[in-house]
């Protein structure tokens, strides 16, 4: 028995021992996976559970899931609270304990536990307020994309196949989830555009294709001023997704891998999906004819080695899915803004008569 006991203990232990290892290494959905299997294990054996929940906490604060970690250090108090309660009982009666004298190992850990409790608290506030800011940002982005397309879903569709491609070249899950939700931001910055510029089918003078390139700054300074670190990778997309491989994009003119790969990634999921679903000034396309207008430009506008990846994963992704529009917009269907939506398109429905000129988008792409 005793080596039964000793053995589990060594299990418990060595799963907590590596699922930090593998959280200090990188590989977060791993390490939390070793650190809940350790609390599985540990059961109900009083001093496991505490090392497997103290784990836990440590991890998740790593990781910056103070939610999460909040939730096991609570766990863990009421744990240690009901140790000393039982150890209070155990006592109860015997001459240490009768003369005062008697301290339990659990209170000074506990009064170390409130105070992250409350700084844990706080976290979880600031968290908060920041996904509200993102909320409420993302009905901006929406807003904009409802100005250009109907549907409103623009932004969804290429954060998901953004996403999708990001995990197609190994990125880990939690990189393909801040893709997903910095994308669906990438033309937050047409909120500056003027109507009679984002929605003309005539071609654009200089100034206003100026105005419209802007589209790309405003949005940047816009996600720059939220002040929120989750956002970062979001300004990054706003600002270079309509840089060229070749340097002949803008706003910056940045080649080559110069460009940071996460707006390589959302300019070809970016085209595809504006290709596939038309502009006030251009028609929808087939899915097969946007892929080869994508491969025309592999080398010049798109990063070659993505384009390949990307053309590979849309096929793939029609196999997989009969209607590809519906998966990809996903996310939008689930989203609390969707009835919003659905009353703004009513509303836009009713009053924009679209003027469509048949013109096939050229290299001046406006999505
Ligand atoms: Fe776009
Ligand atoms: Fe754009």
């Amino acid at each position: 028995l005793a080596s039964l006991v000793s053995s589990e203990k060594t299990a418990v232990v060595s799963a907590i021992v590596q699922g930090l290892l593998e959280i200090h290494r990188g590989d977060a959905s791993r390490g939390i996976e070793l650190l809940r299997e350790a609390r599985r294990q540990a059961g109900s054996a009083n001093s496991l559970v505490q090392d497997s929940l103290s784990a836990l906490v440590s991890g998740y604060d790593l990781l910056g899931q103070h939610s999460a970690a909040l939730d096991s250090l609570q766990e863990l108090m009421r744990c240690l609270n009901k140790a000393r309660q039982e150890a209070a009982l155990l006592h109860l009666g015997s001459k240490i304990y009768a003369t005062g004298k008697h301290s339990s190992k659990a209170v000074p850990e506990l009064t170390v536990l409130k105070h992250r409790e409350a700084l844990l608290r706080a976290k979880v506030a600031e968290e908060r307020l920041a996904w509200s800011q993102i909320e409420m940002l993302e009905r901006l982005a929406v807003t904009a994309d409802l100005r250009e397309e109907v549907s409103g879903e623009h932004g969804y569709r290429v954060g998901r196949l953004a996403a999708e491609l990001a995990d197609d070249l190994g990125m880990d899950a939690d990189t393909c989830l801040a893709v997903d939700l910095a994308a669906r931001l990438h033309d937050i910055g047409k909120m500056a555009v003027p109507e009679r510029i984002l929605l003309t089918s005539e071609e654009l003078k200089n100034a206003e294709r100026e105005l419209m390139r802007q589209h790309t700054i405003f949005g940047a300074e816009l996600l720059a001023k939220s002040n929120i670190e989750k956002l970062r990778l979001a300004e990054e997309i706003a600002l270079y997704h309509h840089e060229w491989w070749d340097g002949s994009g803008y706003p910056k003119g940045l080649a080559g891998k110069r460009i940071p790969v996460h707006a390589r990634i959302v300019a070809l999921a970016d085209m595809f999906d504006a290709l596939t679903h038309g502009r006030p000034y251009a028609e929808p396309w087939d899915m097969d004819r946007a892929i080869e207008e994508i491969r025309k430009r592999r080398g010049t506008q798109f990063d070659p080695e993505l384009t390949d990846r990307f053309i590979a994963l849309i096929t793939r992704l029609r196999k997989e899915h009969a209607n590809l529009d519906e998966y990809l917009s996903a996310a939008a269907r689930k989203s609390p803004f969707l009835q919003a939506r659905r009353k703004i398109k009513k509303m836009l429905e009713q009053e924009r008569v679209p003027e469509r000129s048949g013109a096939l988008p050229g290299n001046e792409t406006r999505h």
